[in-house]
C-alpha cells in the first residue's frame, strides 16, 4: 500500500468518525457555524463580486467549494438561498465560459417584478453571501464535436446559456461562423452589452446582432422575430445548428418558423419557464388532504391550483427539474404535462408543477 493510499484511508476514516460523532446532524451543519465554506460534503458557493449592469438584472460571480465538478456551456445549476429562515431553490444557467480560468461561475439573474428569489438576490446579494449550489445539469449543450456554423438566439434573461456557449467557443478558438442574435426591449436592457461588442471585435467569424423590440433606432434589427431577421442575421442558418433560449413568445416564433422551413431538427432549446397548461374541459374536484382544502379542478398544474387555493407548497424550478414540489397523490388520476402520461395508482409521489388532475384527485399537502 502506498503512502498516499494510507493517508487517503486515514482521512476517510477520520471523516467517518467525525460524521458519526456529529450524528444525527451532518458534520457540515456544525462546520457552517464556524465557516460556511468549509464543507465536507455540501457543495456551496460564496458570492465574490456583484454587478448591476441593467436596471433589473444582477450579475454574481461565485466561488464554489472544492466539490464543484464544473459544467458544460448551456447547462444550469440550482442555487439555494435562505430568505426569512426558509431555503428557496431556483435554477440559473452560468453565463461564463466553461473554461473560466479561476474556476468561478458567473450568473446573471433578472429580477422578476413579483419574484421572490430573483428580487432578493437583486436587492441583497453582496460579496461574502454564501449560497447552496448543485452540480450542473441539463441537456442544453453543444455536441463535443462543435458544429461548423452556429446560430445562438436569445431574448431577455435567456442570454445566459447562449452567452456561455459563445464564450466557450471563443476560448476553444472555434473558427466557424457564429452569429449571436439577441432580443431585448431597448439597448439599456441588454445585460453584457459591452462584453458582447468586445467579444465580436476583431473576429471576422463572429457577429453579434442586437434586436430591439421597444426601440426603433440603434441596434441592428427592430421589432419581433421573423423570417427577415433570420435572413439578415444569419442567411446560412439552414446549414447551422441553432441554440435558442428566451421568453415564451420568442421561443414559439422561432420554433414555428423552423417547423415551417423543415429545420426543426437543427433547433435546440432551453426553457426558463414551463409552458402554460390549462385544459378548458377539465372536470372533477381537488382535495388537498393535509390542509383540508378543496377546489374545483381548473385544469392548470396542481401547483398553480394549490397556490390559487391559498396554499404555499414548496417549489423551485416550476418545470419538473428540481423535485422540490414532490407530494403524494393519495387517489385519482393525474397527467404529466410534459410527457402526457397518465397515472391512476394511489399513493404515488408526483411533481405538482408538471401534473394536472384528470377528474377527482386527492393530494397530501
Ligand atoms: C433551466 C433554467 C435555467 C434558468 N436560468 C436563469 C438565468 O440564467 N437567469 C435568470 O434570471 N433566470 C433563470 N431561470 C429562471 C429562474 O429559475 C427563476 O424562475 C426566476 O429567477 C424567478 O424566480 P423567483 O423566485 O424570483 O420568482 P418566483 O417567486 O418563483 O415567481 C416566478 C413566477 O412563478 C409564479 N408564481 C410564484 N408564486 C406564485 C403563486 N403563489 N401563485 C401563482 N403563481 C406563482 C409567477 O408566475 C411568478 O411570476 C432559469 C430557469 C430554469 C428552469
Ligand atoms: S418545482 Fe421543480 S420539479 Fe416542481
Amino acid at each position: 500500500m502506498t503512502l498516499q493510499t494510507r493517508t487517503g484511508i486515514r482521512r476517510l476514516s477520520l471523516m467517518s468518525l467525525f460524521e458519526a460523532m456529529a450524528t444525527p446532524h451532518q458534520i457540515d451543519r456544525y462546520l457552517e457555524l464556524l465557516n460556511p465554506m468549509a464543507t465536507v460534503r455540501d457543495l456551496r458557493a460564496e458570492v465574490t463580486e456583484v454587478r448591476r449592469t441593467t436596471a433589473d438584472t444582477v450579475t454574481l460571480t461565485l466561488r464554489p467549494t472544492r466539490q464543484w465538478r464544473g459544467f458544460e456551456a448551456g447547462q444550469f445549476v440550482q442555487i439555494g438561498v435562505v430568505i426569512d429562515g426558509v431555503r428557496h431553490t431556483r435554477c440559473y444557467s452560468p453565463a461564463c465560459s466553461q473554461y473560466r480560468s479561476d474556476g468561478r461561475i458567473e450568473l446573471t439573474v433578472k429580477a422578476h417584478p413579483q419574484g421572490l428569489v430573483s428580487q432578493y438576490l437583486h436587492t441583497n446579494a453582496h460579496p461574502g453571501l454564501v449560497l447552496s449550489l448543485s452540480q450542473a445539469d441539463g441537456v442544453f449543450r453543444m455536441p463535443a464535436r462543435r458544429p461548423d456554423k452556429i446560430l445562438l438566439i436569445s431574448g431577455g434573461s435567456g442570454i445566459t446559456p447562449v452567452l456561455s456557449m459563445l464564450r466557450t467557443l471563443l476560448d476553444e478558438g472555434h473558427d466557424g461562423e457564429i452569429t449571436f442574435l439577441h432580443y431585448a426591449d431597448t439597448e439599456r436592457d441588454v445585460a453584457h452589452r459591452d462584453e458582447l461588442a468586445q467579444l465580436a471585435a476583431g473576429r471576422e467569424n463572429v457577429r453579434v446582432v442586437l434586436a430591439y423590440t421597444g426601440q426603433s433606432d440603434g441596434g441592428d434589427l427592430h421589432g419581433f422575430f421573423g423570417r427577415e431577421h433570420l435572413e439578415a442575421a444569419a442567411s446560412w442558418h439552414g446549414e447551422a445548428q441553432t441554440y435558442l433560449c428566451g421568453p415564451p413568445g420568442l421561443m414559439r416564433g422561432v420554433r414555428e418558423h423552423y417547423d415551417r422551413i423543415g429545420l426543426v431538427d437543427r433547433l435546440h432549446t432551453e426553457e426558463f419557464a414551463a409552458p402554460v397548461a390549462a385544459d378548458e374541459d377539465a372536470t372533477g374536484q381537488l382535495t388537498f388532504s393535509s390542509s383540508g382544502v378543496t377546489a374545483q379542478n381548473s385544469g392548470a398544474s396542481l401547483l398553480e391550483q394549490a397556490e390559487a387555493a391559498g396554499l404555499t407548497p414548496e417549489y423551485g424550478c416550476r418545470m419538473g427539474i428540481c423535485f422540490s414540489c414532490t407530494a403524494v397523490k393519495t387517489s385519482g388520476c393525474t397527467r404529466n404535462l410534459r410527457t402526457g402520461e397518465t397515472d391512476s395508482d394511489p399513493d404515488q409521489p408526483i411533481q405538482l408543477c408538471i401534473s394536472a388532475a384528470v377528474g377527482d384527485v386527492s393530494v397530501d399537502i
